[in-house]
């Protein structure tokens, strides 16, 4: 038998209350991170107080799963605890770090979704475990208990199919087309309903069957409500995903008693949840409609019926009317990360600037299909930070511009969200492009982009259309100036 004396306690307690202290300090590094990373400027420095406040969390896990083993020294299953959380730390660490080496920046997202789906399983597994070894619970906290196994296992299983879905669509190994099933509004809310009702019977008697029968319906309902959204809105999905995620770890926390994980769970859910919503805003969308996963049937890609006459131009014009210009600002889209045009673009910034003309960048919100997407291919190619500005601090200052080079934009710049109240984008924030002296259209052909709607501003009198591959034109400017 294994006798612990005083000292192996007051040794146990010292190690908790050094684990506290670190957790403390790790989630103040992960709000900091947060705050960092709001910025280009500070995105690096967020990086990093990430990563310090994660290596904290984790040496100060592994030291007190290592106190708990030294309590019972002669008990081999106490070792085995921190052998197996090394373990874990070493194999993931491996896996990630070979990840993120060699993930594109377009596999971004479906890398995401597939972390997402690991947060999931684990908040299931932390729940399952505390519903089979629930001994030595206080007989007035065991109601609050089932609680959370029983929220903390629907919320973790949601997560886990609803990632699997996003990152099999995502990855084209799924139709994106969205799952029509007959009422699935009724079906999703019948859903919550249920869970609802079996959480209240769960805390009143806690049978097994229960929670088989919870965690199959939240596994159904993840998979049926992202299965229910077109492949072109999955990057809000993503982010509602990465939300979910965030309130199934801080589930875990409260069934692991581990405030760490309470807190950063809150952080990433509100966060997760916060940026859906911006989302939302930039596209006009409802926020709502997302949650109960109505959202997303894509509207037809039609090609853009004639209305009016358009102007083209070519390279050589184009240089020329740069030349003359003191004044550009280029609204880039999600036709110039499709062409990579980023580092001949930046090539045109540079020469723009070394002869003197004011270059500025305008950043619709959700120009391209990530958050953040143009601003991290222009941060890859190098274009300064302070000339990349967003929608509302630029959009006062096309009016006063020579010439907005609109490279692979559609949508971020349609004129008919701001003037047409029938537009199917009626109301969404645009940048004001057309307001500008001169208007160059980049673009491979007349066909409508992402909301399939028709874009008057090609037809305006101050736009030209210079036709073709967004990379293959800016490097024939570069060759003409
Ligand atoms: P879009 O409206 O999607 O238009 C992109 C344009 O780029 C197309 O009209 C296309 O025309 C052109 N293009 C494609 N490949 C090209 C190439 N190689 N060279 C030159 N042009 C090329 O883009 P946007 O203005 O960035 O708007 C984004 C849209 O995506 C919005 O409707 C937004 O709501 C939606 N969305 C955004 C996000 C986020 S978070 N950013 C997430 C989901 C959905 P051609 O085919 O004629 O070349």
């Amino acid at each position: 038998m294994t006798i612990v004396t005083t000292t192996d306690l007051s040794m146990l307690n010292l190690a908790q209350s050094i684990a506290t202290a670190a957790y403390i300090v790790a989630a103040l590094l992960f709000i900091l991170a947060l705050s960092g990373l709001s910025k280009q400027e500070t995105a690096r420095r967020g990086v990093v107080y990430g990563i310090t406040g994660m290596t904290i969390a984790l040496v100060a896990t592994v030291v007190l799963v290592v106190a708990n083993g030294a309590l019972v020294p002669d008990d081999v299953t106490a070792y085995l605890g921190a052998a197996l959380l090394v373990g874990a730390v070493v194999i993931g660490g491996a896996i990630g770090l070979w990840r993120a080496r060699v993930v594109e920046m377009t596999g971004m997202p479906e890398l995401i979704a597939l972390l997402h789906s690991f947060v999931g399983l684990a908040a299931v597994l932390v729940g399952w475990n505390g519903a089979l070894y629930a001994d030595g619970i206080a007989p007035e906290l065991v109601g609050i208990h089932h609680a959370e196994v029983f929220i903390g296992v629907f919320i973790g299983a949601v997560t886990f199919t609803g990632s699997i879905v996003a990152f099999l669509k995502l990855s084209g190994r799924m139709s994106s087309k969205p799952l029509m099933l007959p009422g699935k509004n009724v079906l999703n809310v019948g859903a919550l309903i249920l869970f609802v009702a079996m959480t209240v019977w769960y805390v009143i008697t806690p049978e097994l069957w229960l929670l088989i029968v919870v965690t199959a319906l939240a596994l159904a309902l993840g998979w049926h409500l992202v299965a229910s959204i077109g492949g072109g809105d999955m990057p809000v999905v993503v982010s509602m995903l990465n939300s979910y995620s965030g309130w199934a770890a801080a589930a875990a926390g409260f069934l692991l008693n581990n405030d760490l994980l309470i807190v950063t769970g809150a952080l990433v859910g509100s966060s997760g949840a916060y940026l859906s919503y911006i989302m939302c805003k930039a596209m006009n969308r409802s926020f709502l409609s997302v949650i109960a996963g109505g959202f997303g049937i894509e509207a037809p890609r039609s090609d853009a019926e004639e209305e009016g006459e358009i102007h083209e131009t070519d390279a050589a014009s184009v240089a020329e009317l740069l030349r003359d210009a003191t004044s550009v600002i280029i609204t880039p889209g999600y036709g110039m990360a499709v062409a990579q045009a980023q580092y001949p673009v930046a090539d045109l910034t540079r020469r723009l600037r070394e002869k003197g003309v004011e270059v500025r960048f305008g950043i619709h919100p959700v120009a391209g299909r990530l958050p953040g997407h143009m601003n991290v291919l222009l941060a890859e190619a190098k274009v300064p930070y302070d000339i990349v500005l967003e929608l509302d601090e630029i959009n006062g200052d096309f009016a006063d511009t020579d010439v907005v080079l609109v490279i692979g934009a559609n949508d971020t710049v349609n004129p008919a969200a701001a003037e047409d109240p029938g537009s199917p984008i009626a109301g969404m924030p645009v940048l004001h492009v057309w307001e500008a002296r001169n208007v160059v259209v980049f673009k491979r052909s007349m066909a409508s982009g992402y909301a399939g709607v028709q874009n008057p501003l090609f037809f305006r009198e101050n736009t030209q259309m210079l036709f073709g591959d967004a990379k293959q034109r800016v490097d024939d400017i570069l060759a003409a100036l």
